[in-house]
C-alpha cells in the first residue's frame, strides 16, 4: 500500500479511474468538440497547456458571467480558478462589458491614445503608488519590457530571479536551482541560449544569499513576486522585504515586483498593503477585467534615468513594444474595471469570504489529521500537501504532487467546482457566494472522505 502526503494512492488511483468514467459520460458534447478539434489543433486544443487539467479530454465553455461558468453539455458551475485571476474580478464584468460595447463604435486601435490613457495612468499612480505608467499586452511582456529597462537604465547585463519562480513565458527568468547550481528549466522547447549567463538564481527568504548574489555589482534588476505564488505560495517571512530592499539598493540594483498574482492582497496590491518601495511595478491578467492588458509602472527617478537612456540611444526599434499595446479597447475596458470592479468594496467582500475558505479548508484537513496547511494572500487560498508552509521555492516543488492534485481537482469539477490547475488555488471573486464557498467546503471534506477513508 503507498500512502503519500497521508493518502492511501491506491484508494486514489481507484476514485481517479471513476471520476474520469463519469467525466466522459457526462460530457458528450465536449468529447465531440475535442474530437473534431483533433484535426485541426496541435493537441487539440488552442493552447497545447490546456491538456494539461485533470479531465481526460478539454472540457468546453459555453458562457461565463461572474463566479460561474456552463459548459457546452449544460453543467453548471462555481468558478474558483477565474481564469488563473485573468478573470479575478469575476467574468465579463458587467461596467466592463458596457464600456467594451461602448467603445466597439468608436474604433479598436489606432497607435495613438485616446482619452482613457491619461484617466487610467492617472488612477494607476494614485493606486500603486509609482508616478510613471506604461503599457503591455500581457503580463509576460510587461515583464520582458521591464527587464530591458532596466538593462538600459543601469547599463548592467544580469538579472536575479528567485528559485521556483515564474514571470510568464520571459526567456531569462527560467533559471532553476538543482542542488545549489543554477540551471536552465529542462522543459524549455527550443530555448538555445545559455539562459545562465545572465541570470542569477538564488533561493526567496535568504537573505544571505541575496547580498553574496548580487555582491559583484552586475545585476541590473531583481525581478519577484513580494510573495511567490507559481510553485504554491511561498510567503516572505517577516521584515524579509525590508532587509532585501536595503541590501538590493545597497548593491546598485533595482528592484522590479510582479504584483500580476499578489494583486489578489489589496486594491494596491502586496507593495502598498506592506510598504514595499519598488523602482519597478508590473501587473497584469486582472487589470483589465480580464481584456488583455498589463501595466508596468516606474518610480521618479527612474522614469527619469529611462527617459534618457531612450534619448542618449541611436534612433530606431528600442525592441520594447508591440503594435496593439494600449489599444483603444483595452484601456476602455481597464478604465471601466479600474474605477467600478477592482474596488476597494470589491476587495472588502472578496478577502474576508478567502479568510473563511482558508478556515474551513484548516478544519477538514485537521479533522481528518493530514499532514496539509493551508496558505492565504488576500483573495487567493491554498493548500498544500505539507504540515508546514515552505519557506523557498525548493521546498515547494518537493511537495508538488500533480498526481494528487489531479484528483482531488476531477472530483471537485464533476460535482461543479473548478480549482487553479498545476497547483490547488482558489481565487473568490466579487460575485462569490458565501453559499459557493460552503459548497465547496462541503465537497472537499466528501473528497478527503472518499480518499481517507
Ligand atoms: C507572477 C506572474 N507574472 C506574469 C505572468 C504572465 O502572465 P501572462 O501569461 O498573462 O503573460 C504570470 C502568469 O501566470 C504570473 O503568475
Amino acid at each position: 500500500m503507498e500512502i503519500r502526503h497521508g493518502i492511501n494512492m491506491d484508494r486514489a488511483r481507484a476514485l481517479f479511474r471513476r471520476e474520469q468514467e463519469r467525466f466522459v459520460e457526462s460530457m458528450p458534447r465536449s468529447k465531440v468538440l475535442s474530437t473534431q478539434s483533433g484535426q485541426h489543433l496541435l493537441f487539440g486544443v488552442p493552447l497545447h497547456w490546456m491538456n494539461d487539467w485533470s479531465t481526460p479530454f478539454s472540457l468546453y465553455v459555453a458562457a461565463a458571467r461572474g463566479a460561474r461558468f456552463q459548459d457546452v453539455d449544460g453543467h453548471d458551475y462555481v468558478d474558483f480558478c477565474l481564469g488563473d485571476t485573468g478573470a479575478m474580478f469575476g467574468h465579463a464584468p458587467e461596467p466592463v462589458a458596457r464600456a467594451i460595447a461602448e467603445q466597439t463604435q468608436r474604433g479598436f486601435t489606432t497607435m495613438l491614445p485616446s482619452e482613457d490613457a491619461a484617466w487610467v495612468s492617472a488612477e494607476l499612480a494614485r493606486r500603486f503608488g509609482l508616478p510613471y505608467w506604461q503599457f503591455a499586452m500581457t503580463a509576460t511582456d510587461a515583464n520582458r519590457f521591464v527587464i530591458r529597462w532596466a538593462r538600459a537604465i543601469t547599463g548592467r547585463s544580469k538579472i536575479l530571479v528567485f528559485n521556483g519562480c515564474y514571470h510568464g513565458t520571459v526567456d531569462d527568468v527560467f533559471v532553476d536551482l538543482v542542488e545549489g547550481q543554477p540551471r536552465q528549466r529542462d522543459s524549455l522547447l527550443g530555448q538555445v541560449y545559455d539562459l545562465t549567463q545572465y541570470t542569477r538564481v538564488v533561493e526567496f527568504n535568504d537573505l544571505a544569499a541575496l547580498d553574496a548574489a548580487l555582491a559583484e555589482g552586475d545585476i541590473a534588476c531583481v525581478l519577484a513576486e513580494p510573495a511567490m505564488t507559481n510553485i504554491g505560495m511561498v510567503l516572505p517571512e517577516e521584515g524579509y522585504w525590508q532587509q532585501a530592499q536595503a541590501i538590493i539598493r545597497r548593491h546598485g540594483a533595482l528592484l522590479a515586483i510582479d504584483e500580476t498574482h499578489t494583486i489578489s492582497t489589496g486594491p494596491g496590491g502586496y507593495t502598498q498593503a506592506f510598504g514595499l518601495q519598488p523602482d519597478l511595478f508590473v501587473v497584469g491578467k486582472p487589470v483589465a477585467g480580464g481584456v488583455p492588458c498589463a501595466v508596468y509602472g516606474f518610480s521618479a527617478e527612474l522614469a527619469e534615468r529611462a527617459q534618457a537612456a531612450k534619448r542618449n540611444a541611436p534612433p530606431g526599434h528600442s525592441g520594447i513594444g508591440t503594435t496593439l499595446t494600449a489599444n483603444m479597447l483595452a484601456m476602455a475596458a481597464m478604465r471601466a474595471n479600474l474605477a467600478e470592479v477592482m474596488t476597494d468594496a470589491a476587495y472588502a467582500h472578496m478577502i474576508p469570504l478567502a479568510e473563511q475558505l482558508a478556515k474551513g479548508l484548516r478544519e477538514r484537513i485537521a479533522q481528518r489529521q493530514l499532514p496539509w496547511c493551508v496558505t492565504q494572500i488576500g483573495a487567493r487560498t491554498e493548500f498544500q500537501f505539507t504540515p508546514a508552509p515552505p519557506r523557498n521555492g525548493s521546498e515547494a516543488e518537493q511537495i508538488l504532487d500533480s498526481e494528487l492534485e489531479q484528483i482531488i481537482h476531477l472530483y471537485l469539477l464533476n460535482r461543479g467546482l473548478l480549482i487553479t490547475p498545476f497547483h490547488n488555488m482558489m481565487l473568490v471573486c466579487p460575485d462569490t457566494r458565501a453559499e459557493d464557498v460552503q459548497r465547496l467546503l462541503a465537497v472537499f471534506d466528501q473528497c478527503l472522505q472518499e480518499l481517507h477513508a
